[in-house]
């Protein structure tokens, strides 16, 4: 964290878990768990259905809701998609874009990311853009061009002032609901090198100001040493995120 220049945000990502009552039950046990929040902003990022509950039940907190996805064109033959405009119209906030199980699973590529980005931007929602390196990657030794690339493509046609709106989460695949966190080290290089790539684009005023987050595998005991870390701006929580005690103790880690 770098208190100076960039806010904090710490994220839950539900993924496919949770309906909408227990969406509100679980927003609502939260709320009596997180102490002031003086240092950071929470956000939820909920499946679309759970929407309205949960931001019904945010009213009175200070925790904005996120969409998992979205899709970059306005309307349209897009069976099963939903737009930047109808996330807005019910009081969303942010976007989580590019997770790797979007790319995986559902042929997400730089390219979608980059439309998406836009979109979401262009209709005043402000994207989580994910990024990270698979195992095979890492020990090919190409994190770095691999990251490199992905958040360049991301960001192409990007203007300074639409990237002081976007936040980006360094979320390594192998570390990725397996249990195995990076080090603090190892995140912290590379939540450094994607400031890097921002900077060499943007220049540092611009790169200082950007939140940069971590996920994979972020708990309560390891996320006091990664938040510890001056590129690490955050956390994109899965799991922990689900348990109203765990994600409650990494939000009060983040105000300390
Ligand atoms: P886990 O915290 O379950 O590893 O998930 C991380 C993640 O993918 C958040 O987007």
């Amino acid at each position: 964290m770098n208190r100076k220049y960039r806010r904090t945000i710490i994220a839950g990502n539900w993924k496919m878990n949770k309906t909408p009552a227990e969406a509100k039950a679980l927003i609502e046990e939260l709320k009596t768990k997180v102490g002031k929040q003086k240092w950071c902003d929470v956000v939820l990022c909920v499946p679309f259905v759970d929407i309205p509950a949960a931001i019904r039940a945010t009213r009175d907190a200070k925790i904005s809701i996120a969409a998992q996805n979205m899709h970059f064109e306005k309307s349209g033959a897009f069976t099963g998609e939903v737009s930047a405009d109808m996330l807005k119209e019910l009081g969303v906030k942010y976007v989580v874009i590019g997770h790797s199980e979007r790319r995986e699973y559902f042929g997400e590529t730089d390219k979608t990311v980059n439309l998406k980005v836009k979109a979401a931007l262009e209709n005043g929602l402000r994207p989580i853009v994910c990024v990270g390196e698979s195992l095979d990657q890492r020990e090919s030794d190409i994190t770095a061009e691999h990251i490199t690339m992905q958040v360049k493509l991301a960001l192409a046609d990007i203007t300074a002032d639409q990237l002081r709106k976007i936040v980006f989460a360094y979320e390594p695949i192998w570390a990725i609901g397996t249990g195995k966190t990076a080090t603090a080290e190892q995140a912290s290089e590379v939540c450094g090198l994607i400031r890097a790539v921002i900077r060499a684009k943007y220049g540092a005023r611009v790169a200082r100001s950007v939140t940069i987050q971590y996920g994979g595998s972020m708990n309560p005991k390891n996320a006091a040493e990664l938040l510890a870390q001056l590129d690490i701006d955050g956390g994109l929580i899965g799991g922990a995120s689900l348990k109203a005690d765990d994600f409650a103790a990494i939000i009060n880690a983040a105000n300390q």
